[in-house]
């Protein structure tokens, strides 16, 4: 019996699935890979299940680097698909064969992919349109300050954990939020200023002349974050030059 199924499930492999009748769970399915930083502003679990629950098609969520079918990148090869982070989103398709693969490109990019792209909300903002965006250039606030070196200060101090720039892409925490995300916040620059007192800053971060030193006998369970007022003058610049991640024409429903 257990041998009938092995031979069963090796002849399914080798016959390419063609052994899987329509409906069948796990031949419905493909693999995506998507950063981390698109992952944690939570618009897959919006656009995903809801292209699944119209198709049967399962999609499996992969890492960027892990084997898939196809991934979402913003490397500019591919479809575009949508706009948000400050660029654009291409679905760079690994694999030509999956047809379910096939059947998705055509729903993100029809009709009612665009609606989905464009019903999600985080905070009540829309973060990603279905428009591929023409770079945003004037009516950016850009706050006067040295911003080569606020993106450099960036990079090392927050960068190990925050997607500060492409360049930190791949090395950051996924489910923290990207400096890109968090700047299309209204209040972006509030948050910036007082990060120091923000969570989970204050346990290793210490603005010098601001916050208290370090207590001795408890001392930061990571590496310490250390800055002068003047270096967190240069991060904010820094900051506001970054395109907000709401990008694109702001959608009017009225
Ligand atoms: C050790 C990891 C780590 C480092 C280093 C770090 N952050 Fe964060 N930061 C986080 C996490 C995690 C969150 C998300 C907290 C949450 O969602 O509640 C966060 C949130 C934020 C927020 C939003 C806070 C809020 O409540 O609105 C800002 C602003 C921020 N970080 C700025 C910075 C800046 C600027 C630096 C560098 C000078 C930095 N962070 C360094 C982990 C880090």
């Amino acid at each position: 019996m257990c041998c009938r199924l092995f031979l069963v499930f090796v002849l399914s492999l080798f016959l390419g699935f063609a052994y899987s009748e329509p409906g069948k769970a796990n031949s419905r399915s493909f693999k995506l890979g998507a950063p981390g930083a698109l992952v944690s502003t939570g618009f897959l679990k919006h656009l995903l299940p809801r292209f699944s629950l119209k198709t049967g098609i399962r999609i499996e969520l992969v890492e960027e680097t892990a084997d898939a079918d196809a991934r979402f990148s913003m490397a500019g090869r591919g479809t575009p698909v949508f706009s948000g982070s400050g660029d654009n989103w291409y679905l760079e398709v690994q694999s030509t064969r999956n047809e379910h693969l096939s059947r998705f490109e055509d729903w993100i990019t029809g009709d009612i992919g665009r609606k989905t792209i464009e019903g999600f909300r985080s905070d009540g903002k829309v973060l990603f349109t279905a428009a591929v965006a023409t770079p945003k250039t004037a009516e950016t606030v850009a706050l006067a300050g040295d911003a080569i070196r606020g993106e450099q200060l960036a990079v090392s101090h927050c960068g190990r954990c925050h997607m500060v720039n492409e360049a930190t892409r791949l090395t950051t925490i996924g489910s923290t939020p990207s400096f890109a995300i968090m700047r299309s916040f209204s209040d972006w620059q509030d948050r910036f200023e007082a990060f120091f007192s923000l969570n989970p800053h204050p346990s290793f971060t210490m603005i010098v002349g601001v916050t208290e030193p370090f207590d001795v006998s408890r001392p930061p369970p990571i590496v310490p974050l250390e800055l002068t007022l003047n270096e967190l003058d240069a991060i904010l610049a820094f900051v506001s030059r970054i395109p907000p991640a709401d990008l694109g024409a702001p959608i009017q429903y009225q």
